[in-house]
């Protein structure tokens, strides 16, 4: 019986956090960052190749990648990389960066 409940509470730990990383939360922010410090440096602060995104406000991160993805801002490789991005992973990524200390 107790090992049973033992079980239980493993399962119960882990699938919260399946599900989490499915939605907006600091995780997945954090596994969606991943993907953008190859270019402007881990948790966005850069070491020179690409802006870096640590510590700028959230709403002006989600601003230019929705502008990137929808055409209104120019660049070279973020107008095709965001296009990859819904609301909320854009939405979920810059807050992630927005934290990030300089
Ligand atoms: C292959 C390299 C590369 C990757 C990967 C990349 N970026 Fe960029 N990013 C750039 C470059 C280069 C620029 C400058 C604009 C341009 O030329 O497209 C830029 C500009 C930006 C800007 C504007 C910053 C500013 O202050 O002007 C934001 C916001 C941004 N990227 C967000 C992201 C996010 C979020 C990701 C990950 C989901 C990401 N980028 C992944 C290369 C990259």
């Amino acid at each position: 019986m107790k090992r049973a409940l033992l079980v239980l509470a493993a399962l119960a730990a882990t699938f919260p956090l399946a599900a989490a990383a499915q939605t907006a939360s600091p995780n997945a922010g954090r596994d969606l960052a991943a993907a953008c410090a190859i270019c402007h440096g881990t948790d966005g602060r850069s070491q020179g190749g690409a802006p870096g995104l640590a510590g700028q406000p959230k709403d002006t991160l989600a601003k230019q990648m929705r502008d990137f993805r929808d055409g209104r801002k120019p660049g070279t490789l973020m107008p095709q990389l965001a296009k990859g991005y819904t609301d909320a992973q854009i939405d979920a990524v810059s807050a992630f960066f927005a934290v990030q200390k300089k």
